[in-house]
């Protein structure tokens, strides 16, 4: 689905009228303790999601059901109006396109970001595994589609630079960043300062249980049973949101020649930006 440029896969299954809904995003009501995750596919919005839900309702117990059935431009504008409050909403839309009350209101926005070679490889790996996307090529032609923004979601580049300049633009508008790299290197300090900015008070035990609950492999055992019935979306009924979860494992898919080529294109694209990334020789 294209809207203006910007590249969506097509859910016409789980929701009709796709291109109607998302451009009726910018007049969504928000409310005011509405919480956004924003963040380019494969840099571990459903990870953060799971984490922010559990500080808002102040318990680890429960894994939540569905990340999909809060992300923006995947549900109908009733289902979002249905959801209950406290929400924890997510998107990989730009800022332009969110609701224009929610950004009136300055509702907060988490930003993720992940180091752009292993959410290529990441990336990768979901279109080749999701079914629906009938995707077979090979990683050493899907690297160049990748660095030249030819799928969906468009370009790491250009979403990241967006972002960036909106945070430059606005800085009195709550936004506060999170790296998936520092959360795999002292997940309590990031989920102390994430509740922080939530205006969530977390005790010591509090955090520790939802770093423990939202540590990769329980999450994936969780997560995974409560997805069984949707095995046959993916390649051999594996199903794949919960891959490695690793830093640095593009090391294992890249060459040299390959890993070269995205220098270049990376000091190009991002040579006036103050992102930095973790693991990126
Ligand atoms: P990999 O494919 O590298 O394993 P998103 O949720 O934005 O689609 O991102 C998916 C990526 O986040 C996948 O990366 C997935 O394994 C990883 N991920 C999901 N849950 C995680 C967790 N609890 N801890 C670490 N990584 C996680």
């Amino acid at each position: 689905l294209d809207i203006d440029g910007y590249y969506l896969p097509t859910f016409d299954k789980i929701i009709p009228n796709q291109e109607e809904e998302v451009r009726s995003i910018r007049t969504w009501k928000a409310k005011d303790d509405d919480v956004l995750l924003c963040a380019y596919p494969k840099s571990g919005t459903h990870w953060l999601w799971e984490v922010a839900s559990m500080l808002l309702n102040g318990s680890a117990d429960r894994i939540n059901l569905n990340k999909a059935s809060a992300m923006l431009e995947l549900i109908p504008q009733p289902m979002y109006e249905d959801i209950q409050s406290p929400r924890v909403l997510n998107s990989h839309i730009y800022f332009r396109m969110l609701p224009e009350d929610f950004v009136k209101r300055k509702c907060k926005i988490v930003y993720i970001l992940r180091n752009p070679k292993d959410v290529a490889v990441s990336f990768f790996n979901h279109h080749f595994k999701v079914l629906e996307y009938e995707y077979s090529g090979k990683w050493e032609n899907y690297i160049h589609r990748f660095l030249t923004g030819q799928v969906d979601y468009g370009s790491w580049f250009d979403y990241t630079l967006d972002w960036e300049k909106v945070i430059q633009d606005n800085p009195d508008y709550p936004i506060h960043i999170i790296s998936y790299e520092d959360m795999k290197k002292d997940g309590t300090k990031e989920i102390k300062q994430l509740a922080q900015f939530l205006g969530v008070k977390a005790d010591e035990e509090l955090i520790k249980c939802i770093a423990g609950a939202c540590d990769f492999e329980r999450m994936k055992k969780e997560k995974n049973l409560l997805d069984i019935a949707t095995a046959d979306e993916w390649r051999d009924k594996e199903l794949g949101i919960y891959r490695k979860g690793q830093v640095g494992d593009w090391k294992n898919w890249f060459t040299v020649a390959q890993n070269e080529l995205f220098d270049t294109v990376y000091a190009e694209r991002m040579k006036n930006s103050k992102f930095q990334f973790r693991c990126m020789v």
